[in-house]
């Protein structure tokens, strides 16, 4: 059976041009980038090559950019390490309750060592009200960590105007730009934001590598310790294979970005076409219009979740109920609580759909349909049993 793979939100497949890019360094071009001979020079050589692309493709310094293990590390070395090289100016932090879970819990990990976080609401779109931000703000307050595009509904938050907002303030703007990046143009060049988390897993490129960019002259603490890598920011042998895969994944990301979004959109279309077609019920979770392209969460009430996405996966079909970190336990996602509230029949019945490379229309075209069927059946299910 023809496996159809619409959880690209989750993980993507590395781009074949990627891969190719990428070989040589783990054969020929091995060096570890500190060696000073020949083969440690290759390395270096290539590694600040990347680098700059990289460095160019965000519209930044190369000197502002620090590599991660991922978007995780990133996230948790925006938080914790700017939080700690900062206490003296204050130990108050505001994030908002639909992050993932590499924020939510690093900034847990900083209350119990005697930090005040403030987790803002948001409302059924899923954004943070500015009014909040606003209200939020203390003498005290050190750091603003906001997503840019939620993993679970698309949700794009006013990451220009907070920004703005914060400006004249002391605290920092921190974004999780994880799921974003690539998805929708960033232009860090217009934004005022102090520090952004990516990860190349997203965007085709290779899993374990993610950067943080720390603007010029704000002081992040070192989560990591060990060599002097990445000027003294982050601790370990980088990965040149993949740091030079991200740079490709991100240059080819942002070369289809308007082709793909325009495909995605047509993919959303072809889906809630369907569906209403078919006279199956269903309500689509995030933003209407402030949302990233690739990611459709739905809620299709009177179906249970677990039912739905097993018949899916029998049917060829992997999609998902929301982060891949809370895919399989049943605790309901933190992300539509925050939208909704616990007591609605919405949060059980959604399951995010998103969208990558390598998808068709055909192939959409057989998930709208497969996916009507199903809901069919488990709604009818339902009523006969009760
Ligand atoms: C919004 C967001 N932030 C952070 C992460 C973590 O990134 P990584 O898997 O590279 O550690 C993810 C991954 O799902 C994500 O979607």
């Amino acid at each position: 059976m023809e496996v159809i793979y619409v959880d690209h939100a989750a993980t993507s497949p590395l781009h074949p041009d990627v891969l190719e890019k990428m070989l040589p360094y783990y054969q020929t071009l091995f060096g570890n980038p500190s060696s000073i001979h020949q083969v440690g020079r290759q390395a270096r050589q290539a590694l600040d090559q990347a680098r700059s692309r990289l460095a160019s493709l965000f519209a930044v310094s190369e000197q502002t950019l620090v590599f991660t293990s991922g978007g995780t590390e990133a996230d948790n070395m925006a938080i914790i390490g700017y939080a700690l090289e900062n206490e003296n100016k204050g130990k108050h932090i505001i994030t908002s309750q639909i992050e993932h879970h590499a924020v939510l819990h690093a900034c847990e990990e900083l209350e119990k060592r005697g930090f005040e976080v403030t987790y803002l609401p948001v409302d059924e779109t899923g954004r943070v009200r500015l009014n909040d931000v606003q209200k939020s703000l203390r003498n005290d307050t050190i750091l603003v960590t906001l997503m840019f595009g939620n993993n679970e509904v698309g949700t794009i938050q006013p990451i220009k105007e907070i920004g703005e907002l914060i400006e004249n303030h002391q605290a920092v703007f921190h974004t999780d730009a994880v799921q974003a990046c690539g998805g929708i143009n960033l232009k860090l060049d217009e934004l005022k934001i102090d520090m952004l988390s990516v990860s190349a897993h997203k965007i085709n490129g290779p899993k374990g590598i993610g950067l943080l960019y720390i603007r010029n002259g704000v002081k992040v603490k070192p989560v990591l310790f060990g060599g002097e890598q990445e000027k003294k920011r982050r601790a370990g042998t980088e990965n040149v294979a993949a740091i030079v895969g991200f740079a490709k994944a991100l240059e080819l990301a942002l070369e289809s970005m308007t082709k793909r979004q325009e495909l995605y959109q047509q993919f959303a279309q072809i889906l809630t076409d369907t569906w209403l077609k078919e006279k199956v019920e269903f309500m689509i979770n995030g933003h209407q219009h402030e949302r990233l392209p690739h990611v459709l969460n739905v809620s299709f009430p009177g179906v249970n979740i677990e039912s739905l996405l097993m018949n899916l996966d029998l049917a060829g079909i992997c999609a998902s109920s929301g982060s891949a970190c809370t895919a399989g336990s049943i605790e309901p996602s933190h992300v539509l609580v925050a939208m909704f509230g616990q007591a609605t029949e919405r949060i059980q019945s959604a399951v995010r759909f998103s969208f990558g490379l390598g998808n068709t229309i055909e192939e959409i075209e057989h998930v709208a349909s497969q996916t009507a069927q199903i809901v069919k059946r488990l709604g009818q299910q339902k009523e006969f049993i009760s």
